[in-house]
């Protein structure tokens, strides 16, 4: 049966007591709202592990005080419907790893923190969810130059939040196997670089993006899309089709390619975070497709921020 833990010394206990019988052990990180993406990801870690652990958080190290923790969308008893009839053994859902046992080490990204403490970091724009207090955390795992780019740019505290929660679910879990999605290609690539750098005892993989049938890539947060918006949505996926063909029929120069790609978000009513043709190890921008590239989308439709890419191997 489904076994749900919530405290991260009961966590490792599992976690040893399991390994010690011999077993190994995958985990899928999410921050839940679970959808068929996620899933894709158990059914991939499942073919590398006995056990497979899901953890359920959302991280507020890799939110912003503007960004949209405290609406982000759950249902754990949806989720948990969802697992129980997966083979899934444990779900980790702590309630705050933020919290080391000080009153004041909790904090919530509706607190005034940009009244103060932000720009007595001297880093105002980076700072988090849980940085900056008295008590709070203040250890970061950051990857230097893969995080800079693309969704980097934007959103300044995320790939280190991400990097940082995710070495502490490693140092939680202690999997041997752990699934990413390539749906955020940059996370799972600083991720993988992580592991690498950093010699965690993990391997890590990463898996397919999983669409809808209408062609966009399932997110939790598509369910903020009015139907007009997940219509004009549509364009994203559609015209990083026709980019992918485009190449593979020779075209080459990434400004042509992202020109194509543009004039179509735009067209649809879409507002561009970026749009752009990056090298699938390092993630700088190419000029001319020569060696494996993909192709990151970040958009808005109305309110909803939505990623996709498509790599490109000609
Ligand atoms: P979340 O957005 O919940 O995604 C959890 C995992 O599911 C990520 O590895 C993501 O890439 C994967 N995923 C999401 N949509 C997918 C899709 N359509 N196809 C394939 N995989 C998909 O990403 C996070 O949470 C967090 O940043 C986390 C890694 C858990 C750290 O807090």
């Amino acid at each position: 049966g489904l076994e749900i833990i919530t405290d991260k010394d009961q966590m490792r206990k599992w976690s040893r007591d399991m390994r010690a019988k011999g077993k190994t052990i995958g985990l899928v990180p999410t921050m839940g709202y679970l959808h068929e993406g996620h899933i894709s990801l158990i059914k991939e870690a499942q073919k590398h592990t006995n056990l497979i652990v899901v953890s359920i958080y959302v991280n507020p190290g890799q939110f912003s005080p503007s960004e949209d923790l405290s609406t982000y969308p759950s249902d754990f008893q949806g989720d948990i419907d969802k697992l129980k009839v997966l083979p899934v053994d444990v779900v980790f859902h702590p309630y705050n790893l933020y919290d080391y046992g000080n009153i004041e080490s909790e904090s919530k990204c509706n607190d005034p923190i940009s009244s103060g403490s932000g720009s007595e970091s001297g880093r105002s724009g980076v700072v988090s969810c849980v940085e900056d207090r008295k008590l709070g955390h203040e250890t970061w795992v950051r990857v230097e130059r893969l995080e800079n780019g693309m969704c980097g740019k934007s959103r300044p505290v995320f790939f280190r939040g991400v990097a940082t929660v995710v070495t502490k679910l490693f140092n939680i879990v202690e999997p041997d196997v752990a699934v990413f999605g390539k749906k955020d290609y940059q996370q799972w690539r600083i991720i993988r670089r992580m592991v690498r750098d950093l010699d965690f005892a993990v391997h890590v993989i990463g898996s397919e993006i999983v669409r809808d049938a209408d062609g966009l890539a399932m997110s939790s947060r598509n369910v903020r899309l009015s139907p007009k918006e997940r219509e004009r949505a549509l364009s994203i996926n559609r015209s990083l089709s026709r980019a992918k063909l485009a190449a593979e029929n020779g075209q080459n120069s990434c400004r042509d390619l992202k020109d194509l790609v543009t004039q179509a978000l735009l067209e649809a009513g879409g507002i561009i975070d970026y749009a752009e043709i990056v090298d699938q190890e390092s993630l700088e921008a190419v000029e001319e497709i020569r060696s494996p590239v993909v192709f990151c989308v970040a958009a808005r439709f109305g309110a909803v921020r939505l990623i996709d890419n498509m790599e490109i191997n000609v």
